[in-house]
């Protein structure tokens, strides 16, 4: 009622926070993990180099790149105890309430570690949640399809044995296929961190009252989980198949979008920050044809998700508003082709993102100045007033 906004009351984004991990020029549709562009991270790197990056700092040498690894390959088995977690869920739960709800549960594991600040129980919970993660979200998947968990496999590389746990079965050898593990490689790099996005700010707002790893990445698990947030890569892919199902056509569901029908958006399409290309989408972009096509695979989704594109790029109510694709545009396809059920895409997200948590959980318990703490408020309600006398 007062007529004033919050630049007037000096105001400026007081959520906002110091970072030293990732850049974003949403301008000009630049991304850098600690400087160094994710075209070249995702052409160059692997998902465990570029975690160590993000969590320490700088790319690490092959002697503590091999000494990371094994630590992780080491961790990766659960307590016996917690796989019966799993059995006391329903096999249609989704898999993100399945993997917050699971990583709450692990940390009850270790409640000695908890709450200790000291350096070599940080690096424990690191390892334990990377290495671990990946293992929940496999037993969510098998979960949800009736199909016995697999015991991890630590001869083979972090993305082959999380492959080997989602698609491996008692019966069978399983084969990896070196086009899937590479594009899955490259998937989780693109999506290991973006800055204070919606998950990370939440990981370090829980963060921020000394509440321990995981349960600052079990809240993270939740945020993502939103269609607006890591939700959208499964809701791009129920859209797909809507229009692909509706038979009207990719011309008339843009036009539903621009009338801003109840409920229809161009998911996968718009960003907080990019206002421009998304960097990761042109990438995710090329593997969905690669992988596509080393898959044998010919998918009309692929087909109308491009269609759709062409059209927003062309069409003024997009560009006006600086609509473009975003990371989760495509991935969705890539995740189909792979064997993932939809409700396992976000999962993906996260194991992904998960050492962009870590790092920005340690980042700000090193360094305060970087704590969001609590976000200043402009209050807009009633003024003060006497309540009426009885
Ligand atoms: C991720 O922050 C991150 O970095 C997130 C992320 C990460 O790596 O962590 O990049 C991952 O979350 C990517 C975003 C995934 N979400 C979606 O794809 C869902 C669809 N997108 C939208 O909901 C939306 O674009 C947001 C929420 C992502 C961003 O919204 P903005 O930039 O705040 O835009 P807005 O909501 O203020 O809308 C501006 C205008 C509005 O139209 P007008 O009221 O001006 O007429 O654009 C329209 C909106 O209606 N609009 C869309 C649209 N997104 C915005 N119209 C149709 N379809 C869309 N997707």
């Amino acid at each position: 009622q007062t007529g004033l906004t919050a630049l007037d009351y000096g105001f400026v984004n007081t959520a906002s926070t110091k970072s030293a991990i990732t850049y974003i020029d949403g301008a000009q549709g630049i991304l850098r993990y600690r400087g160094y562009p994710i075209e070249q991270i995702a052409e160059h790197s692997t998902f465990l180099e570029t975690a160590w990056l993000l969590i320490y700092g700088e790319l690490p040498s092959a002697s503590e790149l091999a000494d990371f690894d094994d630590k992780i390959r080491r961790h990766t088995l659960l307590h016996e105890d917690l796989k019966k977690f799993f059995g006391a869920l329903p096999h249609d739960a989704h898999p993100m309430s399945v993997l917050s709800a699971g990583v709450s549960a692990l940390s009850t594991y270790y409640q000695g570690d908890l709450t200790s600040k000291d350096p070599e129980d940080i690096e424990l919970a690191t390892i334990r949640l990377l290495a671990k993660l990946p293992v929940m979200a496999a037993y969510a998947h098998k979960k949800s399809i009736g199909q016995a968990f697999l015991y991890p496999d630590n001869s083979l590389s972090f993305v082959d044995n999380f492959l080997k746990l989602n698609f491996g079965n008692m019966a069978e050898q399983y084969v990896p296929n070196p086009a899937v593990s590479r594009a899955l490689e490259r998937l989780l790099m693109l999506h290991e961190d973006h800055e204070q996005n919606a998950s990370t700010s939440t990981v370090r707002l829980v963060g921020s009252t000394d509440a321990n790893l995981f349960a600052s990445v079990s809240a993270g698990i939740q945020a993502l989980s939103g269609p607006l947030h890591g939700g959208a890569n499964e809701a791009v892919l129920t859209m797909l198949a809507e229009i692909r199902d509706s038979g009207e056509g990719v011309a008339r569901y843009v036009e539903r979008v621009k009338n801003k029908e109840a409920g229809v958006k161009l998911m996968g399409f718009g960003h907080r920050v990019y206002k421009n290309y998304d960097p990761r989408a042109k990438l995710v972009k090329e593997s969905a044809h690669e992988v596509l096509a080393a898959l044998g695979v010919k998918d009309e989704l692929l087909d109308i998700a491009m269609e759709l594109e062409q059209i927003a790029l062309e069409d003024d109510y997009f560009k006006s508003r600086r609509l473009y694709p975003n990371v989760d545009f495509y991935t969705g396809v890539i995740y189909k082709a792979m064997g993932f059920p939809t409700h396992m895409f976000t999962v993906l997200f996260a194991i992904g993102r998960l050492p962009g948590w870590i790092a920005h959980w340690r980042e700000m318990n090193q360094d305060p100045q970087t704590k969001i703490g609590r976000p200043q408020q402009l209050y807009t309600g009633a003024p003060a007033r006497d309540f009426p006398q009885r």
